[in-house]
């Protein structure tokens, strides 16, 4: 493909990146642009049901590829259990993370992953969370591996008190 770089034209052969397709050319705004280089998480999408980051993965490496972004996990009356599990223990603040955690999450868990909170932090190493402090986004993984919340009360997670 051609474009101009600094008013000369060039010639790249590397397809669009998925995040970029994505968000600009379909408005899926889901998966978050934070380093754009692979070392936040903020854009992992399912690709073939694998999580992957969408900032480092031409789109034209994955033909015919099924991409699932947060959005095609559940909407707001109809939420997946890892994602009533983030609303119900608190575990998204700004929420810039939130979307690529809930995507390798559900991956985890779909992948057999246990409630251990060691097994959970290390299916989530890579992602960035600059607000939680991460201990209640593993109460929220660890109660969605088994369902085991009321979305009609809040979680008063174990860890409240050493995050306050
Ligand atoms: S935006 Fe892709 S890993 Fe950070
Ligand atoms: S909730 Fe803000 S970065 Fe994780």
């Amino acid at each position: 493909m051609n474009i101009v770089v600094n008013g000369n034209n060039r010639t790249v052969e590397s397809p669009p990146l998925t995040l970029h397709v994505l968000r600009e050319e379909l408005d899926v705004l889901g998966p978050k642009a934070g380093c754009e280089n692979g070392g936040c998480g903020a854009c992992t999408v399912l690709i073939d049901g694998a999580p992957r980051r969408s900032c480092l993965t031409a789109v034209g490496s994955v033909p015919d590829a099924e991409v699932t972004t947060v959005e095609g996990l559940g909407a707001p009356e109809s939420m997946s259990d890892v994602q009533q599990a983030f609303v119900h223990y608190c575990a998204a603040q700004c929420g810039f993370c939130t979307p690529g955690m809930i995507i390798a999450a559900t991956a985890y868990l779909e992948g057999g992953g246990s409630a251990d909170r060691t097994e959970i932090s290390e299916a989530l190493a890579g992602h960035v969370c600059r607000c939680t402090g991460y201990l209640k986004i593993l109460d929220a993984v660890a109660a969605a591996r088994d369902g085991n919340f009321d979305l009609s009360t809040t979680a008063e997670s174990p860890h409240t008190t050493v995050l306050t």
